[in-house]
């Protein structure tokens, strides 16, 4: 089947099994990498991609829901010319990266939550990160890098 969506501002067709997931559907069509597979059922948010704005975990959306809707993946935030989104910026000044591999979905969970509550308190951000789940930082670095990069906005 084909679908055809909106991934980081660009149209984007791809030819799928039925069955195909929206994070299989990044990864292995659309060759965008940086969304991670962690459990595959739902658990553990590092496949987190924000789809018509709500943050999903792609591993259980399929990508036959997404027909038309706009999503957007790491790959989205940094800019064109490679500069850092803020969040990211604040996840590297805070140290709040280890392995890396919660970040990109811990990242679009709170670009998420900026782009409702632009200045939300540490409570909203443990509340909006509580889907996401990090084996090596503690979480306290990164609650900090969310906080840090809401005192940025404008
Ligand atoms: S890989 Fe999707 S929630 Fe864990
Ligand atoms: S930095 Fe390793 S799982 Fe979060």
């Amino acid at each position: 089947m084909q679908v055809v969506l909106t991934v980081n501002g660009r149209m984007r067709k791809a030819e799928v099994p039925p069955a195909t997931t929206l994070l299989e559907l990044l990864r292995e069509h659309l060759g965008l990498r940086g969304t991670k597979c962690g459990c595959g059922n739902g658990e553990c948010g590092a496949c987190t991609v924000i789809l018509d704005g709500e943050p999903v975990t792609s591993c259980i959306v399929f990508a036959a829901q997404c027909e038309g809707r706009e999503v957007l993946t790491i790959e989205g935030l940094s800019k064109e010319s490679g500069e850092l989104d803020r969040i990211q910026q604040a996840f590297i000044d805070a140290g709040a990266v280890q392995c890396g591999y919660c970040t990109p979905g811990m990242i679009m969970s709170a670009a998420a939550l900026l782009s409702k509550n632009p200045h939300p308190s540490r409570d909203d951000i443990a509340v909006a990160l509580a889907g996401n789940l990090c084996r090596c930082t503690g979480y306290v670095k990164i609650v900090d890098a969310v906080e840090a990069a809401s005192l940025t906005n404008e």
